[in-house]
């Protein structure tokens, strides 16, 4: 980095974190907000990276199958995609036929082109426009706009993101996780369908994320995860589009067993909590992965989907699915509390506690920005 371009990084960062100091948390109205939240829908979540699957779950219902149809973002996006399977990996598309939009594949199935079942028009697996009867005399046709839109789709591992239109590069809401656990053997992940669940929250989706991002009420809320804790010791990373916060264990039982090639070697880190701009969370434990996609049901209500990923069982212990189940319980009940808080005439916004909020100073700032707030 050119000398220049550090002193203006460090003066961004000490402007932020002036910012920090002095500025107010999102209005309420921002949440009370239908408008903002279809807003939202193709500002915030068609321009970011959505978490579709990993291989086995992705492909284990047909396994001989090539296309795959999914929707990303169910009750939010509701886009249809189709995944393609082939010796080069794996492609994402539209699902949605060029003609006049009928969605093209409806169930998993091995075939060499897909064609609409409406007026029978013809694509090649690559998405390509093949051929459409009754368009034989059609002018300046097929043109690029007749072969299926391509959906920029990413991996890290088995795991599988895609997005309608990114606004950034997976690799910046991923790059500092794939660095920095290395050391984890992806591949050995297992999901485990018996400790995933779903939980519906009559809340918005942006109050369940605040929540998450700051371990200020931890003490007051989960009381028996923080004597798992060494609060002290409890820190939060930024990220570009995205953060880390760090809990470290108070028993050296519950933390990670780091190879010195870990930059984080000699400490006892109990979890890795990743939070991943706009709505994902992936929080790593000494047993494996518990993944939190947050998907907004509307401007009121939120579906929070718990994917579960064991490596060790034998690491489960006081960072149990059990505990973290009971988390979550305890998180619901103050999210609810706080949307009911925020349709109060009496409250605007609040602020932010600088030892503890900045990461839900950036989630703002991050929504500001893509919102134009
Ligand atoms: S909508 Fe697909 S061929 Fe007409
Ligand atoms: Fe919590």
């Amino acid at each position: 980095m050119i000398e220049s371009d550090k002193t203006s990084k460090t003066l961004k960062v000490a402007a932020e974190k002036d910012m920090l100091l002095t500025a107010r948390t999102m209005p309420a109205s921002f949440y009370r907000s239908r408008e903002i939240y279809e807003r939202s829908c193709d500002e915030i979540f068609a321009r970011s990276w959505q978490f579709i699957g990993d291989t086995d779950t992705l492909t284990a219902a047909q396994p001989q199958a090539n296309v795959i149809p999914l929707t990303i973002l169910e009750g939010c996006l509701d886009e249809p995609c189709i995944l393609v399977k082939s010796a080069d990996g794996l492609a994402c598309h539209s699902n949605v036929c060029t003609h006049r939009g009928s969605v093209l594949v409806e169930k998993a199935c091995h075939v060499a082109s897909m064609r609409c079942r409406y007026h029978g028009r013809r694509f090649g697996l690559d998405g390509a426009y093949l051929s459409a009867p009754g368009f034989e005399k059609a002018e300046n046709f097929p043109g690029p706009e007749d072969n299926l839109a391509a959906i920029p789709l990413g991996s890290w591992g088995q795991f599988h993101f895609a997005a309608v239109n990114p606004a950034f590069a997976l690799d910046d809401l991923i790059g500092e996780i794939k660095e920095r656990l290395h050391f984890l053997p992806l591949a050995n992940f297992k999901f485990s369908p018996e400790l995933s669940r779903d939980y519906q929250i009559k809340a918005n989706w942006a109050l369940y994320v605040d929540n998450y991002l700051e371990g200020l009420h931890v003490p007051f809320v989960h009381p028996s995860l923080a004597t798992l804790l060494d609060t002290k010791a409890y820190r939060t990373e930024l990220l570009p589009y995205g953060n880390l916060q760090i809990g470290v264990a108070t028993n050296k039982d519950d933390a990670f067993d780091l190879p010195e090639s870990s930059k984080d070697y000699g400490q006892l880190i109990a979890a890795y909590y990743y939070w991943l701009y706009p709505n994902m969370m992936f929080n790593f434990y000494p047993w494996g992965l518990s993944i939190n996609v947050v998907m907004p049901q509307g401007y009121d209500a939120t579906l929070v989907r718990f994917l579960t990923y064991v490596w060790r069982p034998e690491r489960f212990g006081n960072y149990s699915v059990e505990g973290i189940t009971q988390t979550e319980i305890e998180d619901e009940e103050v999210v609810h509390a706080v949307q009911r808080g925020i349709q109060s005439r009496a409250y605007k916004s609040g602020r932010y506690s600088p030892t503890w909020e900045a990461g839900v100073y950036q989630f703002h700032q991050l929504i500001r920005k893509s919102l134009s707030l």
